[in-house]
């Protein structure tokens, strides 16, 4: 699992929260099932507003019992499984300033398991996507919608693929960005910020949660640091600094 753990990386068309089955399933397994199997319903670091289906595994653990349920050697890894420490620190960012969310059209991009999108519905905001390529993601954040009694949009689109880059003065749905912890490879780190800087030039709001991982844009603008104990052994410390930028 090629996953966020050093300090540079983190370690290892859907439906309405509601609609999708957590029977779906892909290869031999019902993913709902196997996340609830796999996984138990806990508060991230921070965070203790949520609670998530979430894996004290090793990563790679995980990744190998769902490469077997699914009979799929090509799934990637179970990032959905696991808090990450920039979205843990976007998330408490926004419960922290809950007035940045309220009324807002959100997207969260590389959701995960949907915390940061679930924050935001929490928090008021007007209509929330969550947007992750991984289908086992879009199941545990249906389940993790369930759980918190949120209603999201869930896509597996690849929405830095499936449009050109949203072009100056066009204006796009979302209002506000968010984006935790997607900084730690360099294709999508530099697909993201080119989709990024086309959801601001069109007038989004875009804030960004990362503990240092490789790939994050220089120019960024500091809103807050939080020192966020490290889920599962997942960092190289026991406990991360992660900051919440904002895309000037
Ligand atoms: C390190 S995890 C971060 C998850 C979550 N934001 C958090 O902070 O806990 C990165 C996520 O990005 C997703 N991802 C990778 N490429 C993506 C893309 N093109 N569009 C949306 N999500 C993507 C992965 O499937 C993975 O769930």
């Amino acid at each position: 699992m090629s996953a966020p753990r050093s300090g540079t990386q983190p370690p290892v068309s859907a439906p309405r929260s509601g609609t999708q089955p957590s029977a779906a399933r892909l290869g031999h397994a019902d993913l709902g099932a196997f996340v609830r199997a796999q996984t138990r319903l806990a508060a991230p670091p921070l965070i203790p507003e949520i609670t998530l289906w979430l894996s004290h595994d090793e990563p790679t653990v995980l990744w190998e019992r769902l490469e077997q349920a699914s009979g799929r050697p090509d799934l990637p890894p179970p990032f959905w499984a696991y808090p990450w420490t920039g979205g843990i620190a976007l998330a408490r960012y926004l419960l922290d300033h809950p007035g940045q969310v309220a009324g807002q059209t959100v997207l969260d991009l590389a959701s995960g398991s949907g915390l940061v999108a679930i924050v935001a519905a929490r928090l008021g905001a007007d209509a929330v996507t969550a947007s992750d390529i991984d289908p086992v993601a879009a199941t545990a954040i249906d389940l993790n919608a369930r759980a918190n009694d949120v209603a999201l949009t869930i896509t597996t689109t690849d929405l830095l693929a499936a449009a050109p880059a949203p072009q100056p003065g066009h204006a796009h749905p979302s209002s506000l960005v968010l984006v935790g912890d997607a900084f730690y490879e360099r294709r999508m780190a530099h697909r993201a910020l080119a989709f990024l800087r086309g959801l601001r030039d069109g007038g989004a709001r875009v804030l960004i949660g990362d503990p240092g991982r490789a790939y994050l844009p220089d120019g960024l603008r500091q809103l807050a640091r939080y020192d966020v104990p490290a889920w599962a052994g997942l960092e190289d410390t026991e406990i991360k600094p992660a900051t919440v930028w904002e895309l000037p």
